[in-house]
């Protein structure tokens, strides 16, 4: 996929020189709470960096102005031309937008030219951060599961089950929405 560039944004293919970044991000207990794994040591962070250059889900999302990593895009293609979004963003630039606008343009293009017929994302329901930026750029609650998942144990070693919301849109929805 080639760059995407935003008003104050590019959306561009990892390096592995981006691990700095990363780790900057995802060694913080706020960002990993909701994701299926723990905060990031430094050289886990070179690792991902590594994997995530050669990856074609993952996407980094830097500031135009001064060329600074602040977050990820994720997109992956399932059956039937669903395509599944993701993102997670350093802590000192949430509320602010940059996740709002970067997902809108990573959906823009895998309408218009990935071929997306239908786009989905999950959430746990107690991410609020999360399925607020999904229902601000239009997209449809479409489902609850109850405890169908856990990404980590408690002290016991037990399963701690979360929920998830499923949120979805159809390409001819997003027409009529942008
Ligand atoms: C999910 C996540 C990316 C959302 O971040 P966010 O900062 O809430 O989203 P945005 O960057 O789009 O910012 C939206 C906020 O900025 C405000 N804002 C300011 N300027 C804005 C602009 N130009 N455009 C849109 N919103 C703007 C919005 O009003 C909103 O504020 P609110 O939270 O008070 O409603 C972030 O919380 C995160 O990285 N979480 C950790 C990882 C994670 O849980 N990922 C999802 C797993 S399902």
């Amino acid at each position: 996929m080639n760059n995407i560039v935003t008003d104050r944004l590019i959306i561009i293919k990892f390096n592995e020189a981006d691990w700095k970044d990363i780790y900057e991000y995802l060694s913080n207990e706020t960002v990993v709470k909701y994701e299926p794994y723990n905060v990031y040591t430094e050289s886990e962070a070179r690792k991902e960096a590594i994997n995530r250059a050669k990856s074609e889900f993952f996407y980094a999302v830097c500031l135009k102005e001064v060329d600074k990593l602040i977050g990820n895009l994720y997109l992956a293609k399932g059956d039937f031309s669903t395509w599944e979004i993701g993102y997670v963003f350093n802590l000192n630039y949430w509320g602010k937008g940059y996740a709002t606008e970067s997902v809108k343009a990573l959906i823009n293009k895998a309408f218009s030219q990935l071929d997306a017929r239908r786009i989905v994302a999950m959430c746990n329901p107690l991410n609020e951060h999360s399925w607020k930026l999904l229902e601000r750029i239009g997209m449809r609650r479409e489902g609850t599961l109850l405890k169908n998942i856990y990404f980590k144990k408690d002290i016991n070693g037990e399963p701690l089950w979360a929920d998830t919301y499923e949120y979805g849109i159809l390409k001819s929805e997003w027409i009529t929405n942008d």
